[in-house]
């Protein structure tokens, strides 16, 4: 039966990174029979120039019916004076609950060809494997009350709300189980127990979860000592499993060991294990339009996508094999280029890992 893939390129470096990705997955159709069909949509900014909104209305419906989600980034500077509800991000927060995209897994592997792109010492991250789950639909990012008040004296205050049910983290921590039951069985629950209660009621039920996982090793940090962890020796984890906002800045210092953010992929996962794909980097207006941008990270979420929607792990091991061929010619975009290495452009990046295909 065929797939089908919602593509939504987004803002920024999106379309361009969005791009090379599709032209991999067309590979797969022409030379190795991959049955999907793609379909393109706006979301963020581009939402906003469409239709208005963030997350128009046709492009949830298409996101909804489709198979798996393969998505570029949101945001830029020209969308930030716009109401908050209005603003890039909110599409993307709001396709992430819409869908209930729950399980965010955020790997953070080196390739040992890229060990001197890290800003850490080789011995700290050569042979790096770590993967992030990371909570996607709770916590502050969602809860309520939130804004922006007068108080009576006069003063303004802005506030948020960390909450999580039981049932929400039961599941996160289940979904953090089961993957680390098919890798290294070691999972490192992050929170900030000893100030937050939101942190005790999860520790305590991941620590309940756990008993029906006696062959997984759990072990609890405290987010901050998680981080420093992290730069100093992060070869102790194997899974990390934490809360929305612990882990969106977790992950982004896990992508550092690895040399570029722009070499990470995501996977946003439902409780179907329906998902949405998505590099864990940003928009970067900053080099959006010239053709710089890393295109590997994006193409690497084909690959999770294949592997954990469209049950093609072959599929995936051959485009993962693809990137590394490539890494091994020396190829690299700028942000992971090295003295003596070939510096290209997004595109030629793209025409490498199909050519390598
Ligand atoms: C991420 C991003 C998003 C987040 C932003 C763009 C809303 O930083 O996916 O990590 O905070 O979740
Ligand atoms: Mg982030």
């Amino acid at each position: 039966m065929t797939k089908k893939i919602a593509v939504l390129p987004g803002d920024g470096i999106g379309p361009e990174i969005i791009a090379e990705a599709v032209k991999v997955l067309d590979t797969l159709k022409s030379r190795f029979g991959l049955k999907i069909e793609m379909e393109l949509a706006p979301i963020g900014g581009a939402g906003y120039d469409a239709a208005k909104q963030p997350l128009p209305e046709a492009t949830l419906k298409l996101a909804k019916a489709a198979n798996a989600v393969l998505l570029g980034a949101v945001g830029g500077p020209q969308y930030d004076n716009l109401p908050r509800e209005l603003r890039p991000e909110r599409g993307l927060l709001g396709i992430r609950s819409e869908l209930g995209l729950f399980s965010n897994l955020r790997p953070a592997l080196l390739y040992p060809q890229l060990v001197h792109a890290s800003t850490l010492k080789p011995e700290v991250v050569s042979g790096l494997d770590i993967l992030i789950v990371r909570e996607l639909t709770g916590s502050i990012y969602f809860g309520k009350p939130r804004g922006i008040r007068t108080r009576d004296d006069g003063v303004r205050e802005g506030f948020n709300t960390m909450i999580y049910s039981e049932p929400e983290i039961e599941r996160i921590a289940r979904s953090a189980f089961d993957i680390a039951m098919k890798r290294g069985k070691k999972v490192c629950s992050v929170d900030k127990a000893n100030v937050l209660e939101v942190s005790e009621l999860w520790r305590e039920v991941v620590t309940r979860v756990a008993k029906d996982y006696p062959k997984v090793e759990l072990s609890h940090m405290y987010v901050d000592n998680a981080a420093m962890q992290l730069v100093r020796a992060p070869k102790q984890f194997d899974v990390m499993v934490t809360d929305n906002m612990f882990g969106d800045i977790l992950s982004d210092v896990a992508s550092m060991l690895t040399g570029s953010i722009g070499m990470l992929p995501s996977a946003s996962l439902d409780a179907k294990g329906k998902g949405m794909y998505e590099p864990i980097h940003g928009s970067a207006p900053d080099i959006a339009g010239k053709g710089i941008a890393n295109p590997l990270a994006t193409i690497l979420s084909v690959a999770m996508m294949l592997r954990y929607t469209l049950n093609e792990a072959a599929l995936a091991d051959r485009i993962e094999q693809a990137v590394s061929k490539v890494l091994d010619l020396g190829i690299r975009t700028a942000d992971i280029w090295t003295e003596g290495t070939k510096k290209v452009g997004t595109k030629e990046m793209g025409d490498a890992v199909v050519a390598a295909l």
